[in-house]
């Protein structure tokens, strides 16, 4: 069987929607975040990045969705303000959210999202391309890192009633 792009999401309802929300808890929950996220929880985050009108895009691995991507102007991103404090470009598309599942991790499907989200800001004429992890996020690094972004700034964040360093990422265009 093979691979597919789902090169937009554009409803979170039913089985779709489901499994992707439950990629996202599973991703996000536990060690090293330190949160708890439930299906609908994650559902509900994901609707209201739809709603700013993100690009939601998936891979579908031997007919199961098996990895997201999300992307969006860095202006509705949820710490705009701070992020672009930082540094980052007022006109820059932001990956909001990227999450394989672990069954699926290492096999490139993170990198392909993240490609296709490149071509999805520079085609709406963004100014560059963004994202930020915590600072031992391998997986995450290496990505960013794949796609030639560059390190441009650190600072602390609190998750889970723990407080890490986070490394912010840009590739201006
Ligand atoms: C980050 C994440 C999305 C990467 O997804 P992925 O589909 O496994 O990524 P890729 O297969 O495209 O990885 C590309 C490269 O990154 C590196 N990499 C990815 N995960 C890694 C890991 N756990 N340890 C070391 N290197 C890793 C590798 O160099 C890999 O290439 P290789 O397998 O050819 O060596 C995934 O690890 C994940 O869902 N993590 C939990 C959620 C999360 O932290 N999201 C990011 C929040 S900012």
């Amino acid at each position: 069987m093979g691979h597919r792009v789902i090169e937009q999401v554009v409803c979170l309802e039913g089985s779709l929607g489901e499994r992707l929300s439950d990629i996202y808890a599973a991703c996000f929950s536990g060690a090293p975040w330190f949160e708890e996220w439930t299906r609908e929880a994650a559902s509900q985050e994901l609707q209201s990045l739809l709603a700013k009108g993100a690009d939601i895009v998936a891979v579908e691995c031997d007919g199961e969705i098996a990895s997201i991507g999300v992307g969006v102007s860095v202006e509705v991103a949820g710490d705009a303000a701070q992020l672009i404090a930082l540094g980052i470009d007022r006109g820059s598309y932001y990956i909001a959210e990227i999450a394989t599942d672990p069954a699926y991790q290492r096999r490139g499907l993170c990198t392909e999202i993240c490609m296709i989200l490149e071509e999805r800001a520079r085609a709406a004429g963004a100014t560059s391309l963004s994202a930020r992890t915590r600072f031992d996020n391998i997986g995450a690094i290496s990505v960013f890192e794949r796609l030639t972004m560059q390190k441009i700034a650190g600072y602390s964040a609190e998750t889970g009633g723990r407080t890490s360093l986070r490394v912010v990422f840009q590739k201006r265009f």
